[in-house]
């Protein structure tokens, strides 16, 4: 049964108090619902927060935003893979166009940060999309295909079955603007085949999440495209009750 995935990646927004208070309030909205699959991205300072507040609900998962792609050392401000899984996070978000584009990482990063997740026993979100640039020279799936590739280099086709995708257009993120269903569909289905060369029929349950500027309103479209299986959410997933009406989807 396919099971679309609803992932609420918060950014720098939503302390300990503040994700505390969502979380009631989000519980109370939301009853279990064995059809979908839920994520929470939290900032690193509410990990623990998160899992504590959704101890009693096994069917919602946690990450972090970025790991370093070491285990341990002097990376003074940084968070490794095993730390996030020994507080009990079970998925990291690699590759954010916010970590590549604000922050300077390259592909070669992204994918030893992916390796790291591998290792630790967290599940990798992978994230790719073209910048505005890109996709007026009509490089977008040069662009997102260079990624996929890079970003899969330094794991083994098994755990690559294991990851989780997301196509984040970074002119889409935070400005209003979505990719329509057909565009998302058009570059999830470069990315699927791409899988399906790697790892074959297996690839058809890769999860491949659409993110940039989704709200109440195009939730339903865009998961209704071909190759969406999920949607990647940012300033939509900040409030609890706008949230738990786009994951009711
Ligand atoms: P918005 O939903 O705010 O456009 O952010 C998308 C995103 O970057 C999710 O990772």
């Amino acid at each position: 049964m396919r099971r679309p995935v609803f992932a609420a990646n918060w950014k720098m927004h939503h302390g300990p108090s503040d994700a505390r208070a969502f979380l009631r309030s989000f519980l109370a909205h939301y009853a279990r619902r064995p059809d979908r699959q839920l994520l929470f991205f939290p900032p690193a300072i509410s990990l623990t927060t998160v899992i504590d507040s959704l101890k009693e609900r096994q069917d919602i998962r946690v990450g972090v935003q970025n790991i370093h792609w070491e285990d341990k050392g002097a990376f003074t401000g940084e968070l490794s893979a095993p730390m996030a899984r020994d507080a009990g996070a079970t998925m990291a978000l690699v590759g954010h166009s916010e970590r590549r584009h604000v922050f300077g990482e390259t592909d070669e990063e992204t994918a030893s940060k992916v390796a790291a997740a591998v290792r630790a026993g967290l599940t990798p979100m992978l994230c790719v999309g073209e910048k505005l640039e890109e996709r007026e020279r009509g490089e977008t799936e040069l662009v997102v295909l260079r990624q996929l590739r890079a970003g899969i280099a330094k794991v083994e086709p098994h755990a690559i079955g294991t990851m989780m995708l997301a196509y984040e257009p970074v002119w889409a993120i935070g400005t209003g603007k979505t990719a329509t269903p057909a565009d998302a569909s058009a570059i999830h289905a470069v990315i699927r085949r791409e899988l399906k060369a790697i790892l074959g029929e297996k690839a058809t349950g890769i999860p491949i999440c659409y993110g940039g500027s989704v709200n109440r309103g195009n939730a339903q479209t865009l998961l209704e495209a071909s190759d969406v299986d999920g949607l990647l959410v940012g300033g939509a997933s900040l409030d609890a009750e706008g949230w738990s009406s786009i994951v009711r989807t």
